[in-house]
């Protein structure tokens, strides 16, 4: 068949290592060939030319059927690299701009895996996290900044339109799933106007998909049951806020933030969906080769499923699975971990 459009971007840290690792998994696993391009974004580039995501490279990127990101962002407090610019710069931007409104997370704990739960039972549940609204969308200020008098407002944005489309591909995801079990995450007993949004619509949606079953939870309750019962989830739909920190505590319940993958999916395919880990740049291990490119080649597995290529996805995810059931806690190089998965692709 013809061939893919992949836009690629390694980014800062251990975004280019793991990178390197997903791109020789997703080329031993693929059906279809791949026509990459790389693209330069992320700290080195803004801080050699001051560009973090140029508009004309914005409408190439534009033009992929898919792109497969590293990580973002410089070392912690570099005096040069003014905080966000390029998470909202460039992660943001490239997730708003392309309208990638469900940020799919997955959390399963493999069997051989340690997790740090004494008990954890049969962990395997999806994150469905809203991409494009809440308090990432920049809306607020600050006033009388550096006087006792400073007042500074995030203003968390959400819209009946973008909490719809959310909440009814979350239900359609419950829906394909065993257990069919749906859990709406919030806090509407204090952020009450978001929250009566969250869970109307949740009800609302609810009637389309009699099968499924409706739980709720207060957001600081499901730090208790992430710690006590993970098993209970199956699939959580939340906003962006909580559920990027949901995702951080459920990736280290299953085996650490190196496994944990991600896809920032565009469902309407009206542009090319993104596929990351969940983790960031990690300055403190970064060109030690020292990274686990897990994370990456499972975020290539859900590229390669979004695309239609079912099989492909499965035969990594198959090759994972056989890696970390060997893993024997002896180091290996980013390099090596990847080689390895590379060589159990059936
Ligand atoms: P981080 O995820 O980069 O690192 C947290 C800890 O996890 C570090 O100790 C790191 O060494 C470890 N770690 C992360 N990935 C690993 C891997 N694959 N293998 C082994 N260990 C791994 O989070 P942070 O330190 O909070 O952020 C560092 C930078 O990354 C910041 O600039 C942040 O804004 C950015 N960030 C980017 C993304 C992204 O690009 N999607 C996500 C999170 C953070
Ligand atoms: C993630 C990251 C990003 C987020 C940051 C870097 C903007 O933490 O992908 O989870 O908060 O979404
Ligand atoms: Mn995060």
């Amino acid at each position: 068949s013809s061939s893919l459009k992949l836009a690629v971007i390694p980014g800062d840290g251990i975004g280019p290592e793991v990178t390197a690792e997903a791109l020789k998994v997703l080329e031993a696993a693929s059906p279809v060939k791949f026509e990459q391009t790389t693209y330069d974004l992320g700290a080195e580039r803004y801080l050699r030319t001051g560009e973090v995501l140029p508009d004309s490279v914005l409408a190439e990127i534009r033009d992929h059927d898919a792109i497969l990101l590293g990580a973002v962002g410089g070392k912690p407090n570099d005096p040069n690299l003014p905080p966000g610019i390029l998470e909202r710069g460039l992660l943001l931007k490239l997730r708003f701009a392309l309208d990638h409104y469900v940020n799919l997370r997955p959390s399963k704990l493999y069997p051989g895996v340690t997790s740090p739960l004494a008990a954890p039972g049969e962990v395997d549940f999806v994150v469905v996290r809203e991409g494009t609204e809440g308090l990432y969308t920049g809306n607020g200020g600050a006033m009388r900044v550096g006087t006792p008098h400073e007042v500074a407002t995030e203003v968390s944005v959400n819209t009946a339109f973008g909490v719809e489309r959310v909440v009814r591909d979350a239900f359609a995801r419950a829906q394909r799933r065993p257990r069919k079990k749906l859990t709406l995450v919030h806090k509407t007993n204090v952020l009450v106007n978001a929250g009566s949004l969250w869970w109307r619509i949740t009800q609302e949606v609810a009637q389309e998909f009699p099968e499924v079953t409706v739980d709720y939870l207060h957001i600081d309750a499901v730090m208790i049951f992430m710690a006590t019962d993970p098993a209970r989830f199956d699939v959580i739909v939340t906003d962006n806020i909580f559920g990027d920190i949901i995702t951080d505590l459920a990736a280290a319940i299953t085996g650490g933030i190196g496994l944990a993958a991600s896809g920032n999916v565009n469902p309407d395919r009206t542009a090319p969906s993104m596929f990351e880990p969940v983790h960031g740049s990690a300055p403190d291990i970064a060109g030690q080769q020292k990274a686990d490119p897990t994370a990456a080649i499972s975020s290539a597995a859900l590229l390669l499923d979004h695309l239609g290529h079912a099989d492909a996805a499965a035969r990594i995810d198959a090759a994972v699975l056989a890696d970390l059931s060997s893993r024997d806690g002896s180091p290996r190089r980013t390099s090596q971990i990847g080689d390895a998965i590379v060589a159990r692709l059936a």
